[in-house]
């Protein structure tokens, strides 16, 4: 790794691993466009053993801030210094950077993110009836924020099911009474929204759920891409709308962004172009 001169930009990056198909560079690059930044961008794969070093090196040799995706965000916690109350409830971090007073911060700005790409798709009461899918790192990252913003209620539904009921008593150990664990077999709706927070679709499955849950309810899968099978499969049960992943990264993106240069970027222009990229084939 180079130390970089002042004239090439200030430096960032992710680190993760694989990272290749990481959309961060673009988006963090078009908002430094959009808000006259200076920066660098890239991917760093870090060894799967390898995330502290890799992170170390990137600091040490200049580095301004870093995101960090799977599998590291949960070593990102134990690594920073300070955590905010999302990361620390989610005992992951996405987010780091050096703190006003040294020292590494970490933040996770996924829950937060999404909560703010559902207010852009979801007009209306703020108490929603939400279901929400999984119960592993990505559903702990994202339970919180959503009670505390969106959430009338929340039902936690995992194919393991003492894990939905290890996060339901999470969620009430943190001061959200309003969260119960149903389930699968067990799980009926109507529910206002319905959130796929599991990885199932990496292996283009979808959670064993009655297809009823989904009936006249807003789909949102934390996954993103072309089509999904939790998209595709939700609008098949009767969803009156199903929406990707796609939009919770660009705003989780621009909280970080936010964070490190002090200035919120606008995220539809950002998003727009991305669609119109997966939409044409790119990744
Ligand atoms: P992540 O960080 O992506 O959340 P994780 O912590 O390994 O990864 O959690 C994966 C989640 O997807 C879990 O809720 C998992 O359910 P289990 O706890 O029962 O393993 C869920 N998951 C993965 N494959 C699934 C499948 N085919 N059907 C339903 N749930 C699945």
């Amino acid at each position: 790794m180079t130390e970089l001169g002042a004239e090439e930009g200030d430096r960032y990056a992710v680190i993760g691993h694989p990272v290749a198909h990481s959309l961060s560079p673009l988006i963090h690059e078009a908002f430094a466009r959009q808000t006259d930044q200076h920066i660098r961008y890239e991917r760093i794969e870090a060894p799967l053993n390898g995330f502290v070093r890799t992170v170390e090196a990137f600091f040490g040799a200049g580095g301004r801030g870093c995101n960090v995706t799977v599998p590291f965000k949960g070593d990102a916690s134990r690594f920073v210094a300070h955590l905010d109350p999302e990361a620390a409830f989610a005992d992951a971090v996405n987010t780091i950077l050096v703190g006003p007073a040294g020292g590494f911060a970490g933040y996770n700005t996924d829950g937060p993110g999404l909560v703010a790409d559902l207010r852009r798709l979801l007009d209306g009461p703020r108490e929603l009836s939400v279901l929400l899918l999984g119960a592993g790192g990505a559903a702990r990252g994202v339970a919180r924020p959503l009670l505390r913003a969106l959430a009338g209620r929340l039902t936690i539904a995992n194919r393991t099911p003492e894990r939905a009921d290890a996060l339901a008593r999470r969620l009430a150990d943190a001061g959200e009474p309003n969260a119960r664990a149903v389930s699968f077999a067990e799980l009926s709706g109507p529910f206002d929204l319905v959130i796929n927070a599991t990885s199932a679709g990496l292996g283009d499955r979808v959670p064993a759920v009655s297809a009823s849950v989904l009936e006249g309810a807003f789909a949102y899968d934390l996954m993103y891409g072309r089509e999904t099978s939790f998209c595709r499969w939700a609008l098949a049960s009767g969803a009156r709308r199903a929406e990707d992943g796609l939009g919770m990264l660009v705003c989780q993106a621009a909280l970080a962004f936010e964070l490190w240069r002090g200035v919120r970027p606008e995220t539809e222009p950002v998003r727009q172009a991305l669609r119109a990229r997966l939409d044409a084939g790119g990744t």
